[in-house]
């Protein structure tokens, strides 16, 4: 039995009096020992007298019996101090700067390659042009795609210092609020982080920015469905997943994969459709034409056989690529590109809302 294991008890006993926070993260355990088959616990109250210290005393007890092996003892006493300062955690961090966000939405495939980041980047601009407000956060600590489709690299967030801590400021450009870790990296430099470095940096990197208030903040995943996926699935609150997928048979095992990252038992979050992206090619003069090249509705039979909707076709288009190129969203111009975005953006909306 240790001390930290003691806290994790005692942080079953909420201050219904101070936004329902538990007293591990309010800093009212002062002290916590174990030795000789007795736990001792002191609660730190503040001089000016709380109406609901006996409750918390007793139901601090009760947790404490609730755990404990039988012969272990357990004490709680109380200490009078002049400010019980609550403690900053990841919990504040995630309560403070995400509690504005009423929408988290992931934007993932299992496969790389597909379109994640073109599609996330330009659904953000579609839905900042219906007229929501909108984050994204790039997810991809080894491929940030952020900086480049929004024309934004070498710019660097500002900080700012808040009683939690320190946040940063995302960049803000065509109506959207942008994040991504290639804002923190030299200009072509590799990133060269392992496993438990990245999935911190990536948590920061979402969980300590002031978005503000936003109707959706999209968070464009890292190809794969590694540790980085399942940490991040875990630790951001994220309501739902969007996946994309181009029409290609070979990639039905990977998208199963993607989906089963956010809908297997542990995780349980809904997936609100998929994305088939690059479902047909159309030549910019003769838009009426189609040309199936990977293949035709891959993506809605995959939609069917996994009971979801299709959310959107979208097809391939040479400014969709040279639009991402230049940093500027085809989903911010005219055309069947931008049409295409808008109608998912419209979709998404509707089904969300
Ligand atoms: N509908 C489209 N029409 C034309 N080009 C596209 C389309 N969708 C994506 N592309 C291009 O395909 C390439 C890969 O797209 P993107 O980077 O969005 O994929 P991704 O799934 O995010 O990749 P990664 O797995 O590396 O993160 C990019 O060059 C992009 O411009
Ligand atoms: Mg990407």
């Amino acid at each position: 039995m240790t001390e930290n294991e003691i806290l994790q008890y005692l942080a079953e006993v909420h201050h219904p009096g101070r936004g329902d926070r538990d007293i591990v993260s309010l800093g009212m355990v002062q002290r916590v020992s174990v030795a000789d088959e007795t736990v001792r616990v002191t609660l730190a109250f503040p001089r000016r007298r709380d109406p609901l210290a006996e409750y918390l005393i007793g139901a601090a007890r009760a947790a404490l019996v609730r755990h404990l092996p039988t012969g272990v003892r357990s004490e709680v006493d109380t200490v009078v101090v002049d400010e019980v300062k609550p403690k900053p955690g990841p919990q504040d961090l995630d309560a403070s700067q995400l509690s504005g966000v009423r929408h988290i939405i992931g934007i993932a495939s299992g496969k790389g390659g597909v379109g994640k980041s073109t599609v996330a980047v330009n659904l953000a601009c579609a839905l900042a042009r219906l007229g929501y407000r909108v984050g994204l956060a790039d997810a991809d600590v080894y491929g940030p795609s952020v900086p480049t489709m929004t024309a934004t690299e070498g710019q660097q967030p500002l900080a700012e210092d808040t009683e939690g801590g320190e946040c940063i400021l995302p960049l803000e450009k065509y109506g959207v609020k942008w994040m991504s870790i290639g804002y923190f990296a030299e200009r072509g430099q590799a990133l060269i982080w392992r496993g438990p470095m990245a999935c911190n940096a990536l948590k920061q990197m979402i969980l300590q920015v002031k978005w503000g208030e936003l109707d959706y903040l999209l968070i464009d995943m890292p190809p794969g469905t590694g540790d980085i996926h399942i940490s991040l699935v875990q630790d951001i609150p994220m309501e739902a997943a969007v996946i994309v997928t181009t029409p290609q048979n070979v990639a039905l095992s990977d998208v199963e994969k993607g989906i089963d990252l956010f809908r297997n038992k542990n995780v349980g979050k809904e997936i609100l459709g998929i994305v088939e992206n690059m479902s047909w090619f159309t030549p910019e003069a003769h838009p009426e034409e189609k040309y199936y090249l990977f293949g035709r509705d891959g993506g809605k039979e995959m939609a069917a056989a996994f009971g979801v909707e299709l959310l959107a076709q979208i097809p391939v288009v040479q400014s969709i690529r040279e639009n991402a190129d230049a940093g500027e969203p085809s989903a911010l111009g005219t055309g069947p590109a931008a049409e295409a975005f808008l109608s998912l953006a419209a979709r998404l909306a509707e089904k969300v809302g």
